[in-house]
């Protein structure tokens, strides 16, 4: 019998590197202020099922550790593997003909406020079996896959009862096995999304049901859950009522991410953040208040200024909450109703373009920050960093500018570092 032995150090050289290792917070004027190395060589080990990161150096640099394989990345950008930190992407169905009524006048509130919106594709979602909710999704997280995403969190939400839920973590376990070596998911629950019809008249037992009975089930699901996540918003969830979902989250282990300030200001940031939430989520009518309530929090802003474009609402105030110095992460919000699309790239490219970052803001707020905005998972930091778990995406550019100057250019992630092994010598 013969092995291919694994390789334990390998050499990644001729790699333009980002590195996202420079601040977390605050204005970033340049590349070198977020971590830049025009020319890189990189050691990396392995540690486990994981790679590590054990040394960080420019070519002929006599410190150079030994290695037993090398891999010339042909000049190309080396960045921290991507992080989409907000998604809905588990789904079935779509929303179309809500598009063309939007595009024609019909607000968003008011197509939910019809029986349309979110309680749609929950119809769908439920109506779906759990293969065809996989099969339906798949191609989502592929598109992802080539857009340069390692890192996908996806909320469930698109149940809203304790079946359809249970439904959903599990496609997103499927999906993990389906994607394992190319992205690492991390699922969030949020059966507290909408009202489902069946509780209309009665959200309070809608509440009651989803801490007494989906969010325990969710946590105790074989597909781990790591966060609880509540719609805030006039005509969703009062801040009374997410104080409640928020309450039997913690007493589950679960942290508390918040959708806030998304169609009306109702409270929910100040509440979000004074429980500690881990990040909120969409600010597009945060206010001066909230800016500098998130500037002295460790809640992570995120922004998903598709979502804006989509809605044709204005952005969140990016580069006020950046000025502030609030930590800032950015992501796609990949849904049917207000945001059609998987692609990252061009979430950072609307950031810069309209929201008026930079572009190394633009750049943390994909990597490390928005690590920061997942607590983490996994060891998985978002930068490159000696003694850090090795995690990154390789793109077809030889200097970061390069991201958002080709605005909604094809994908650029090229697919050697797109499995854990490297693609090679796999045992
Ligand atoms: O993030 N805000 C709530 N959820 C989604 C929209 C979901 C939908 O319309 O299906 C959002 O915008
Ligand atoms: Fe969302």
């Amino acid at each position: 019998m013969q092995y291919i032995s694994t390789p334990q150090r390998l050499l990644l050289h001729n790699a333009a590197l980002v590195t996202a290792a420079g601040r977390e917070r605050g204005p970033l004027a340049s590349w070198e202020a977020l971590g830049w190395w025009p020319q890189a060589e990189l050691i990396v080990v392995r540690d486990g099922r994981h790679w590590r990161t054990a040394w960080i150096g420019a070519p002929g640099d006599p410190a150079r550790p030994a290695y037993d394989r090398a891999i010339d990345l042909g000049g190309q950008l080396l960045t921290p593997g991507w992080i989409d930190c907000h998604t809905h992407a588990v789904f079935a169905g779509d929303r179309s003909h809500e598009f063309t009524q939007r595009l024609a006048g019909t607000s968003y509130a008011a197509i939910a406020a019809a029986g349309g919106g979110i309680v749609h594709t929950v119809a769908a979602t439920r109506g779906a079996g759990l293969a065809e909710l996989v099969a339906a999704s798949a191609p989502r997280l592929a598109e992802m896959v080539a857009w340069g995403a390692r890192v996908v969190e996806i909320k469930t939400g698109y149940g809203l009862d304790l079946t359809t839920e249970l439904k959903t973590l599990a496609a997103i376990g499927a999906l993990q096995q389906q994607f394992a070596g190319q992205l690492t998911l991390v699922a969030t629950a949020m059966p507290a999304h909408a009202i489902p019809p069946e509780y209309r008249g009665d959200p309070d037992s809608y509440v009651a049901l989803v801490c007494d009975e989906i969010l325990p089930a969710l946590g105790a699901h074989a597909v781990p859950v790591a966060f609880c996540d509540v719609f805030v918003e006039r005509g969703y969830f009062s801040v009374a009522q997410a104080e409640r979902i928020g309450e039997a989250a913690a007493a589950l282990g679960l942290r508390l991410k918040a959708h806030v300030d998304e169609l009306a200001a109702i409270g929910g940031l100040d509440w979000a953040v004074a429980r500690g939430a881990v990040s909120v989520e969409h600010l597009l009518c945060t206010d001066g208040a909230g800016v500098a309530r998130l500037a002295a929090s460790e809640t992570v802003a995120v922004g998903l200024p598709l979502t804006s474009l989509f809605l044709r609402e204005p952005l969140a105030p990016l580069r006020a909450l950046v000025d502030a110095g609030a930590r800032v992460a950015l992501a796609t919000d990949c849904n049917p109703g207000s945001a059609m699309t998987t692609n990252l790239p061009l979430a950072l490219q609307v950031a810069v373009l309209m929201g008026r970052l930079t572009p190394p803001e633009a750049l943390r707020a994909v990597t490390r920050t928005a690590a920061l905005a997942l607590a983490e998972p996994d060891g998985l930091t978002g930068r490159i960093a000696v003694g850090e778990r090795f995690d990154a995406t390789l793109l077809a550019a030889s200097h970061p500018d390069e991201l958002t100057y080709h605005f909604a250019a094809p994908p650029r992630a090229v697919p050697l570092l797109a499995t854990a092994d490297f693609g090679q010598n796999a045992p």
